[in-house]
This record gives C-alpha cells, structure tokens and sequence, in this order.
C-alpha cells in the first residue's frame, strides 16, 4: 500500500552537504519527498521527540547531537515507504549497516548515524504531526 513515513537527514550529514546525495537514493527508491524543511530543533523539540529513550543512557548526547547544527525533516510517500526507508538506511549502527545502505556510505558513528526514519506506520503518524501541518504535504 502507499504509506508515508517520517524521515530526518541529521546535523552530520547537513554539515558535511550530504541532503543531495541521501535524497537522490529515496527518490532513485521510489520514495516521493512530499513535504520537506530545513530547521534547527531547540532543546525541547528533541528532547519530546525522542522521550521513548529519556531513560537510555545515550538519551543526553543523543539530544545535543540533534541540536548541534541544521536538521531537514521530511516526510517520505510511497509503496510500503515505512519499510522501504528502513531498508535503505541500514542498521542503526553503521558497523552493522548493509552495502550500498545510506548509514553504510555516509554515518559516522551510531550516534551521527546520519539519518533518522520511523519504525511503524503508527510512529510516522505521530512524528509527521509533530513537525508538519497538513497543508505543508503535498503528495
Ligand atoms: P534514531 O533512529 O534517530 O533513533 C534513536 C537514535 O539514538 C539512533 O537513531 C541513534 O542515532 C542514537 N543512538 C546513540 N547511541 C545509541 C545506541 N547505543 N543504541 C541505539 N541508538 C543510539
């Protein structure tokens, strides 16, 4: 079915020009970029997003890593999209990342994994609504 999923290029790859070469793989993927902004998230606005790991030890950095440059938040239209952008992102940890996998060519560590992507149709909802209005999609 065609679903929509949430999608973040994060800090290491804006700071290294790398929003090209990522969107290039999901649209060379089938995945449609139907709404798409560039922002610096405040402190709040990540920690609310990522409090599913408020008691991970990594939760600390994780959330000043979010906040130490540019984002672009996007939401992704497409065939199975969830799936699909998972498998093109690779394991979270780079070392364990496929070839050819966008963390495989481009993270820097599982933490400047470069990318983000939801995990469920039900997550993407919830994340699409916390960074997008309806009118800002544009399928
Ligand atoms: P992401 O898909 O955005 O979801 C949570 C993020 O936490 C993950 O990608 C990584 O960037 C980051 N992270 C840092 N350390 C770890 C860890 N040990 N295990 C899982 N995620 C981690």
């Amino acid at each position: 079915a065609i679903e929509r999923t949430f999608s973040i290029l994060k800090p290491d790859a804006t700071r290294r020009n790398l929003t090209g070469k990522i969107n290039a793989i999901y649209e060379e993927n089938g995945l449609s970029i139907i709404g798409q902004k560039r922002i610096l998230m405040s402190e709040t606005q990540a920690k609310a997003f990522y409090a599913v790991h408020a008691a991970r030890p990594f939760y600390k950095d994780l959330v000043e890593f979010m906040i130490s440059g540019p984002v672009v938040v996007q939401v992704l239209e497409g065939e199975n999209a969830v799936t699909k952008h998972r498998d093109l992102m690779g394991a979270t940890n780079p070392a364990n990342a496929a070839e050819g996998t966008v963390r495989k060519l481009f993270a820097e560590s599982i933490e400047a994994n470069s990318v983000h992507g939801s995990d469920s149709a039900e997550n993407a909802a919830i994340e699409i609504a916390y960074f997008f209005a309806g009118c800002e999609l544009v399928g």
